[in-house]
């Protein structure tokens, strides 16, 4: 633990009389970019309250930075807040609304300039100053709410679904963005998100949450690879998740052999894991979408709808008609019950 730059220790934290993060422990290096993962609900935007002191734990402690923070108040902590609605002044300008908080703190009027100037520079709005918020796109909105937030030089940034409010490309435009500028400013940030792509390309640590517990804490790759439960796997896009009895494969709608009998008992395939076009078994093409490289079938089989993808050189199947497909162990990731 002795690395730990923020350390949740045994954190319960609860509304009334309900909790909704129980005993939760974490360790956050500094200068780490770690993703909240998770279904709605599962105790993320409340975890990120207590860290920034917006909520009273009603047990355990919070450090930062080696220092106690568990009673001290919000605007004590040294903490950023970027939220999904960027909240910006609508009649000042860039500048102003990314030189607000240090008008605040009340410091010379030449400092404010270069930090707020130096701030606009990191998130790619040098020039930008004098415009007002309706006059920026959304992409560029979100980035003067980064910039309010670095220009205050915080220990820890938090971010919960920033890029939620933004449509697809400048999304993606953002995500690097915000990799860029974390990775320049060497600021600890904790990114909420319930988007699996946007933790897996962000994030250094990614921590999957459940019901207000950590289901698994873990790098992009390894989550990715080695999901450890059910719930794992289904997160990361392993779309065919299924029981084992002995050496075949049980679902309600019926069973399936093996080649052998495997060690774990869940298995499951990503789509692209599933073999297509051959293989020991028949089903019928239920769906087959067109997707670039691939094509994605939706088989239905003894077991159920299996999701495969085919290499888009195969020939098409059409729908309705037989097509051999197979589970190879080899291909499963074994995940505990
Ligand atoms: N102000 C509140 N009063 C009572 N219960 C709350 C309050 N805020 C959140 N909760 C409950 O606490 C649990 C965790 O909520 P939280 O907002 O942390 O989820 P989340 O992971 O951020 O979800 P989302 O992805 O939807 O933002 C949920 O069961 C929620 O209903
Ligand atoms: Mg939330």
């Amino acid at each position: 633990m002795s690395d730990a730059f923020v350390q949740l220790s045994d954190l319960t934290l609860s509304y009334g009389k309900s909790v909704a993060v129980p005993n939760l422990d974490l360790s956050i290096r500094e200068g780490e970019l770690i993703a909240l993962l998770g279904p709605s609900g599962c105790g993320k935007t409340t975890t990120m309250r207590a860290i920034a002191g917006l909520l009273s734990p009603t047990g355990g402690t919070i450090t930062i930075d080696g220092r106690d923070v568990t009673r001290v108040p919000a605007n004590k902590r040294g903490i950023g807040l970027v939220f999904q609605s960027y909240a910006l002044f609508p009649h000042l300008t860039a500048f102003e609304n990314v030189a607000f908080g240090l008008r605040l703190q009340k410091l010379p009027e030449a400092e404010i300039k270069q930090r707020t100037e130096e701030g606009l520079a990191t998130v790619g709005l040098t020039g930008f100053e004098k415009r007002k918020p309706a006059e920026m796109s959304g992409g560029q909105q979100q980035r003067v709410a980064l910039a309010r937030s670095l220009v205050m030089r915080p220990k820890v940034l938090l971010l919960d679904e920033p890029l939620s409010n933004l449509d697809a490309r400048l999304r993606l435009e953002m995500r690097t963005e915000l990799q860029r500028v974390q990775k320049e400013t060497g600021i600890t940030m904790v990114f909420v998100t319930h988007d699996q792509a946007e933790a897996l390309a962000l994030a250094d640590r990614i921590v999957l949450m459940k019901d207000g517990k950590i289901e698994q804490l873990g790098t992009p790759a390894d989550l990715y690879a080695r999901p450890e439960t059910a719930f794992a796997a289904e997160f990361m896009g392993f779309e065919n998740i299924f029981k084992v009895e002995g050496e075949e494969i049980v679902t309600t709608s019926g069973r399936l052999p093996l080649e052998a009998r495997p060690e774990s008992p869940i298995l499951a395939w990503r789509p692209d894991a599933v073999t297509v076009g051959s293989g020991p078994h028949e089903g019928r093409v239920a769906a087959c979408s067109f997707a670039g490289a691939h094509r994605e079938y939706v088989i239905d089989s003894a077991l159920g709808p299996i999701k495969a993808d085919a290499a888009i050189t195969l020939p098409e199947v059409p729908l309705g008609e037989a097509i051999r497909f197979d589970l190879p162990l080899a291909t499963a990731r074994g995940l505990a019950a």
